[in-house]
C-alpha cells in the first residue's frame, strides 16, 4: 500500500551535535583536558573496527531523503547508439557475453557505485544479425523494452519472444533466458535490472546453461511479454490528453519484487501532473519531443528530451514533463520495493508555476 501525505509531515529537525554538547559543558582540570580525552577516545576507534555513530548521524539518518543521483538525460542519437554501434563493430559477442552500455549517473558514480538511479540499473544492450547471447540464469530481475531491430528474439524458460519497438520482455529472477537475432540489423533494447540492490545483499549470481541456447518453442502469448501495441490500445482509449498505463503480471501485481513499469501518453503542449515520490524513475522516449522539470527553485533543472533518449528523476524529487509534440514514455521504477520496505510516500505538492 502507498502512502499519501502533506510535505508538512517531512519536516527537518534540528540537531545539536555531541561535540557542541561536549564543549558546553566547560569541564577541566587535569593535564589532560576532556577535549584531548575526547580526541584520543576518537583516535582509539579504527583499531577497535569501531565508529562513532554521532560523528555522522546526519549522513546515516538524514533529516530527509537524500538520493545520490542527479537528475540526468541521454541523448540517444547523439550519444548511446553511435557507441553501441561501434561496441556491435568491434567486440566480438563472445568476448562481450552481453554487449552492454550501462548508463551510469554522475551522482551514483562520484559515490563510487554504479547505476542510472540509487537502487536500479540501466543499460543499452546489443545483438548483432546471427549472434546468440548465452542462456544463463541468475537472481537479479530485468526487462527489456526493445529500441530497434527486427526479427530478434528473446528466450525466457522455453518461450522464444520475437522483440518489436516499444515490446516489454521479462527476465524474472531465476528463469533461463539468451537473446539471438534472426534479422538483418542489430537489435538494440533498454536493459532495466535491479541490481543496485545486490550490491549491499550479495547473492546475486549467474548460473551458465550447458547449451548456447536454452530450448524454446515460438510463442506470441507469455508471461513474460508486454507487446507495445496493447499498450498504445490502452493509451489511447483514454480520453485525456495525458494517460498512464501501469505494467502488471497476470494476477495484477507489479512485474517484480523491486521494479515496476508503467507508460504515458502526452499529447502535444500537454503538461504531466507534478509528481513527488519517494520513488526514483528511469524514462525512455518511445517517440515524442519535450522537456522535464525536475526538482524545484534554484535546484531545479530541464531535461530536454525527444524519441528514444533515457533520462532519470532521483528519489524523493518533484517533476513535471512538458510534451511539444505528441509523445509516448515508458518507465521503470522501485515502487515495488519500496512499498515492500513501507517507505513508498505520494506527495501532495502544490504546482506554482
Ligand atoms: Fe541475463
Amino acid at each position: 500500500m502507498s502512502t499519501v501525505v502533506t510535505q508538512s509531515s517531512t519536516a527537518t529537525a534540528t540537531r545539536t551535535s555531541s561535540a557542541d554538547v561536549f564543549h558546553s559543558r566547560g569541564e577541566g582540570g587535569s593535564e589532560e583536558t576532556p577535549h584531548d580525552e575526547y580526541q584520543n577516545l576518537l583516535a582509539s576507534l579504527p583499531e577497535a573496527n569501531v565508529r562513532a555513530l554521532w560523528t555522522f548521524m546526519s549522513d546515516a539518518s538524514p533529516p530527509v531523503p537524500n538520493p545520490r543521483a542527479i537528475p540526468f538525460v541521454w541523448s540517444y542519437q547523439e550519444s548511446l547508439r553511435p557507441r553501441i554501434m561501434e561496441a556491435g563493430r568491434l567486440v566480438p559477442a563472445e568476448l562481450a557475453e552481453r554487449r552492454v552500455l550501462l548508463l551510469n549517473n554522475p551522482g551514483i558514480v562520484a559515490a563510487g557505485m554504479f547505476g542510472i538511479t540509487d537502487t536500479l540499473f540501466s543499460g543499452i544492450q546489443l545483438v548483432n544479425p546471427g549472434e546468440t547471447a548465452p542462456a544463463h540464469r541468475h537472481t537479479a530481475f530485468a526487462l527489456r523494452y526493445i529500441i530497434e531491430g527486427n526479427k530478434g528474439f528473446t528466450d525466457v524458460e522455453g518461450d522464444k519472444l520475437y522483440m518489436c519497438e516499444g515490446d516489454v520482455i521479462l527476465t524474472p529472477n531465476w528463469k533461463w533466458h539468451d537473446h539471438g537475432n534472426e534479422g538483418d540489423r542489430p537489435m538494440v533494447w533498454l536493459d532495466g535490472l535491479d541490481l543496485p540492490i545486490w550490491q549491499r545483499v550479495p547473492v546475486n549470481f549467474t548460473e551458465e546453461y550447458e547449451h548456447p541456447r536454452y530450448p524454446a518453442e515460438d510463442t506470441d502469448t507469455s508471461e513474460y511479454l508486454f507487446r507495445w501495441t496493447e499498450v498504445t490500445k490502452d493509451l489511447d482509449s483514454q480520453p485525456t490528453s495525458y494517460a498512464t498505463h501501469n505494467y502488471t503480471k497476470y494476477d495484477g501485481s507489479e512485474l517484480s519484487a523491486v521494479v515496476g513499469a508503467d507508460a504515458y501518453r502526452i499529447d502535444e503542449n500537454t503538461w504531466s501532473p507534478l509528481r513527488l515520490e519517494t520513488t526514483c524513475f528511469v524514462f525512455h522516449v518511445y517517440k515524442g519531443t519535450g522537456y522535464t522539470l525536475v526538482g524545484k527553485g534554484i535546484k531545479q533543472v530541464k531535461l530536454e528530451w525527444k524519441s528514444k533518449d533515457v533520462f532519470c528523476i532521483p528519489a524523493y524529487t518533484q517533476f513535471k514533463s512538458f510534451a511539444t509534440s505528441n509523445s509516448y514514455l515508458f518507465s521503470f521504477c522501485d515502487r515495488p520495493l519500496l512499498q515492500k520496505l513501507e517507505a513508498h510516500r505520494i506527495f501532495e505538492v502544490k504546482d506554482e508555476e
